[in-house]
């Protein structure tokens, strides 16, 4: 188990990666630098030494110290990360010196990440504004991601959007869970042995899968909810794409993103799901999930397709006519999505329409809930 670090180990770790620069300093000088720290009423005595050579680190009081910091340690630390200015921390009385204080240049300043070979992903125009850069993708890849495949019913009203979309691009449907993807250990070693590797990579199937996806110029995901977010499997491919990113942190639109290993400009997905549920709020989860992953992989989601009451609605005669209406909608929000990068509000207010329901249709759904105790029937 982890545990947390000492503050004499937190200045044993700074020295050691201050001693990383110290050979390429100008300003090496032999000497040493003397704390008295304090921390919950701990007193904290250490030194940094210095030669020509390197600086290092040691516990206790030296003799002659050529200078001489006193504070607690968290003002030292602050004083250390650039939040504390010297002379204010003096005036304020959270520092105080003796001896040499110019003796502190022997300390590099330099940035360790200045010399690193970060590769750039800035965002690109489309990435901002998809529709109007749009492009009519020539290959359009759906991941139906139902643990129950083509019988479940996120197919049911996939088939309808993929209707709309094969009438002006070349559209595959892949089913999730006819591939094998291994949950990821957190190991990193898609990061730090063999880099965009993972450890299971020869062993099951994430790389076929990726390539589909990775060389798409529109990736639908279809999926129910599933606990409030999404099925296992597509977490599970999700996290297993890791891999696919560098480790290094850049700046990204709204936030701090990975730059990408395997770049396909233009590239944009549909993020289109169904829930048991009434209400439009029980997509709220995924909504978030995917702003935050579309933002990630610097994929930006240009239209999201949430059909709630999916099953109850399904064989109900009073909901028939929306259903109708609902899959008619669905084919035209399928043709809208390749022609324009975007479904239109008239189109989503058909596929979002609410089912009204009445107290009896509660009562039904459990009746149903009662008729099935002890049925096998996987396919519903
Ligand atoms: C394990 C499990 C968890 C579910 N969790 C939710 C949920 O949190 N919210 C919801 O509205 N529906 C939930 N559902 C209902 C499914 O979204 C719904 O049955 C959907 O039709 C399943 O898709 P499928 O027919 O393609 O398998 C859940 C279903 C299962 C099997």
């Amino acid at each position: 188990m982890k545990e947390l670090l000492t503050p004499l180990k937190i200045m044993e770790n700074m020295v050691d990666k201050l001693q990383q620069s110290y050979p390429k300093h100008e300003k090496k000088a032999e000497g040493i630098i003397q704390f008295h720290l304090k921390h919950n009423n701990e007193n904290i005595d250490c030194y940094i030494q210095s030669d020509f050579e390197r600086l290092t680190f040691r516990k206790g009081i030296a003799n002659n110290p050529t200078v001489t910091v006193k504070s607690t340690f968290y003002n030292w630390l602050n004083l250390a990360g650039g939040r504390l200015n010297p002379v204010v921390g003096v005036m304020l009385r959270k520092l105080r010196f003796n001896g040499k204080t110019s003796f502190f240049d022997v300390l590099p300043k330099k940035s360790f990440t200045e010399d690193l070979n970060i590769p750039k992903d800035p965002a690109s125009k489309f990435e901002k504004n998809p529709s109007k850069y749009w492009i009519k993708p020539k290959k359009v890849v759906v991941l139906s991601s139902s643990p129950r495949g083509e019988n479940g019913y996120t197919d049911f009203y996939l088939n309808s959007f993929i209707k709309g979309m094969e009438k002006d691009s070349e559209v595959e449907l892949v089913h999730l869970k006819k591939y094998i993807i291994k949950p990821c250990t957190g190991c990193f070693s898609c990061w730090m042995i063999h880099p965009g590797e993972c450890i299971y990579h020869k062993t099951d199937d994430f790389n076929a899968l990726a390539e589909k996806l990775f060389t798409a110029d529109l990736i639908v995901y279809a999926f129910p909810i599933y606990a409030d977010g999404m099925p296992g499997i597509l977490k599970n491919y999700f996290d297993r794409s890791v891999s696919r990113a560098y480790p290094y942190m850049i700046d990204g639109i709204y936030k701090v993103r990975h730059p990408r290993r395997y770049k396909h400009e233009n590239q944009s997905m549909v993020i289109f799901s169904i829930c048991g549920f009434f209400e439009m709020k029980n997509f709220e989860p995924v909504h978030y999930y995917f702003k935050a992953l579309s933002h990630n992989r610097h994929i930006p989601v240009i239209a999201e397709i949430y059909r709630t009451t999916a099953v109850g609605m399904y064989g109900n005669p009073f909901a028939y006519k929306q259903l109708n209406e609902i899959i008619d909608g669905l084919e035209k929000a399928g043709d809208e999505i390749v022609n324009h990068g975007k479904i239109k509000q008239k189109t989503y207010k058909i596929i979002h329409q609410k089912f009204y329901r009445s107290k009896r249709d509660l009562n039904q759904i459990n009746e149903w809930w009662n008729e099935k105790k002890g049925s096998k029937d996987i396919n519903y």
